[in-house]
């Protein structure tokens, strides 16, 4: 079984290998990935001599590599988690997002066509179908909510998962799509929310929240979003979509309050910014499906799965500061 993960150099793409080959002892992992400010070697060190494991760099938009790679690797299963992730910057820069996200996705689908696929999964978002209002928790996104995005990250992965579907009625494809909520756990580059303030607090920096800080998120644990994956490449129906929430709705203040209390940082470093244009309200997704045909469920709670990331990013404080200094952005954002 040879398995090609898309943007493993990144967060949950990197978590995802080291779940994969934990879990699946001979099972060939080829990880593609361009290396954007996003993705890090570092972050795989602890797999790169691996035996069942391979790293190419490569952009899934240039489609001779990835046709090369797939005729050489011949892959059964592909999971897509390749991306431009970040709201901000899509806002800043919205093309770079459609190539990646929209057109990358396009070249691995044909890739699949031609040289045959057991299974292709894209990776997206809940944030597809756009926002709750925050006066009405009652509310949940289903996979039959429609598709009503904000930002240009979100049109972008939206216009993916509309043309994964296609490939599926159009050529058969056997894809299958899974649409979760925040994640957060190591690895994830400090422009995140999470591991933005985490970092920011441990350095006694401000911490920059967005308007009022009301804005609520879903969060789920990153491994338990791997497992999810791994449920759904294995045992998930063909053309189907699967949500995947945490179960875990926080408003932002709260979450940055509790990491202040978590490091003994003191609540005045938080500082009050101008909110993100177009910023949505609440994300919150209807998880039955998932839980009632795969039998998935969130594992960790907010308090364990907080208190596992920070030491993470205490114990690993050489990999953040890093990925966050400016060589390393203007290494990787050089000539895009
Ligand atoms: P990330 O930004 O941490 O990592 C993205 C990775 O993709 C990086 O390693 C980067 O180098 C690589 N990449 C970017 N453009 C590429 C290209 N053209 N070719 C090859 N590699 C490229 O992202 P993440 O947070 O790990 O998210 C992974 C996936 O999950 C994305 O598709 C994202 O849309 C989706 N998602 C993330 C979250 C979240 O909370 N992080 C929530 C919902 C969905
Ligand atoms: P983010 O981690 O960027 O994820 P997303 O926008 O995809 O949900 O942001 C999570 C929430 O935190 C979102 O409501 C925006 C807010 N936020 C801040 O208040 N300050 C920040 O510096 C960042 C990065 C996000």
């Amino acid at each position: 079984m040879t398995i090609f993960v898309t943007g493993g150099a990144g967060f949950i793409g990197a978590n995802f290998i080291f779940y994969m080959l934990a879990a699946y002892p001979g099972c060939r992992i080829v990880c593609l990935d361009k290396l954007t400010y996003a993705g890090d070697l570092s972050t795989l060190e602890p797999v790169m001599n691996d035996a069942d494991f391979r790293f190419v760099k490569t952009d899934i938009c240039d489609r001779e590599t990835v046709y090369e790679l797939f005729a050489e690797e011949k892959p059964d299963i592909v999971v897509n988690f390749a991306a431009e992730s970040h709201v901000d910057r899509s806002i800043d820069e919205p093309e770079l997002f459609l190539r990646t996200n929209l057109l990358g996705t396009q070249v691995l689908m044909d890739a699949c066509r031609r040289y045959g696929i057991r299974r292709y999964h894209q990776v997206s978002t809940d944030e597809v179908y756009g926002d709750l209002p925050l006066d009405r928790p009652d509310l949940f996104f289903t996979e039959e909510s429609p598709i009503r995005t904000s930002s240009p990250y979100s049109a972008s992965k939206a216009g993916a998962d509309l043309m994964v579907m296609a490939y599926h009625r159009t050529y058969g494809l056997p894809v299958t799509i899974s649409r979760c909520s925040n994640n957060y756990g190591p690895c994830q580059f400090p422009e995140k929310l999470i591991p933005l303030m985490i970092t920011n607090a441990l350095a006694d920096k401000p911490l920059p929240v967005y308007g009022e800080g009301l804005n609520v998120r879903d969060w789920l644990y990153v491994e338990d979003h791997c497992r999810a994956i791994d449920l759904i490449i294995h045992k998930g129906r063909a053309g189907e979509i699967y949500n995947v929430g945490g179960n875990n709705e926080r408003r932002n203040i709260d979450v940055v309050k509790l990491i202040c209390r978590e490091l003994g940082k003191p609540e005045s470093l938080i500082t009050y910014v101008e909110d993100r244009k177009g910023h949505d309200l609440r994300y919150a997704v209807d998880t039955t499906k998932i839980r009632t045909e795969l039998g998935w469920l969130p594992e960790t709670d907010f308090e364990e799965g907080i208190g596992k990331t920070i030491r993470w990013y205490l114990d690993n404080r050489c990999w953040w500061e890093a990925v966050i200094s400016s060589d390393h952005i203007n290494k990787n954002t050089a000539g895009l």
